[in-house]
């Protein structure tokens, strides 16, 4: 099954794709993720993208393309994959049609600006992995720690609540007309986010099953 999750920045997609992945057993494809480890790596990827995360704009479309094209030809992206954060604009959605990639479902979670400047005040990640935890939603066992790898857990430098304002600004504008692009489709499913964790995954796997 190859599905896209859709939503705001803190709408909790990397939360849901570790739920799916690990009960669908296909792999979570995540940009964003890809996009901090070339960053961290000092790649020429990296270094060209680096202005635009920290700025909370998006990285241009024939990087995010390039990258994402050679990321589903590996081997464990064969049966199924789970992308998080791809597409995020129209171009970028047109240039997986041309691929010839076959989506089966879109799951767009909802979740409202407010309660998303709130959630990402508080979320910790581990840049080795990318596990995401949030100090009351979803704390690790050991504070500062990431549970999954042992590496210190930090605040993403696109969280300050600036950038945060300037992420919302450009989802609305470049990545939602996306809902009306896969709502024609017949492929798009929205699932409300909820106040925890656990019951919006129930609601994520229900729509990804039904
Ligand atoms: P990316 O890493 O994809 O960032 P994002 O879309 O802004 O998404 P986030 O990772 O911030 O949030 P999420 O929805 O995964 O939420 P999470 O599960 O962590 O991209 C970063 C940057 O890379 C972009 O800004 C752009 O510059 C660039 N980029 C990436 N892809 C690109 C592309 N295709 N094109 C161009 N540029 C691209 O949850 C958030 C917090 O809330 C966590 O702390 C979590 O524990 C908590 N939480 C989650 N669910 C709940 C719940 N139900 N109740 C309470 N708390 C919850």
């Amino acid at each position: 099954m190859n599905l896209i999750l859709l939503g705001a920045p803190g709408a909790g997609k990397g939360t849901q794709a570790e739920v799916i992945c690990n009960e669908l057993k296909i792999p979570t494809i995540s940009t964003g993720n890809m996009l901090r480890a070339a960053v961290k790596a000092g790649t020429e990827y990296g270094l060209k993208a680096k202005a635009a995360m920290d700025a909370g704009d998006l990285v241009s479309d024939d990087i995010v393309i390039g990258i994402l094209k050679d990321r589903i030809k590996e081997p464990d992206a064969q049966n199924g994959f789970i992308l998080d954060g791809f597409p995020r604009t129209v171009p970028q959605a047109e240039a997986l049609d041309a691929m010839g990639v076959q989506i089966d479902k879109v799951v767009e979670i909802f979740v409202p600006d407010e309660t998303i400047k709130q959630r990402l005040s508080g979320r910790r990640v581990c840049l080795d992995c990318g596990a995401t935890y949030h100090v009351d939603f979803k704390p690790s066992k050991v504070e500062g720690v990431c549970d999954a790898c042992g590496h210190e857990l930090v605040i993403r430098k696109d969280d300050q609540p600036e950038t945060v304002l300037s992420r919302l600004k450009t989802y609305h504008e470049q990545t939602a007309p996306l809902k009306d692009y896969y709502e024609a489709q017949g492929k798009l499913v929205t699932v409300e986010g909820q106040e925890n964790v656990e019951d919006t995954s129930r609601l994520t796997l229900a729509a990804v099953k039904g």
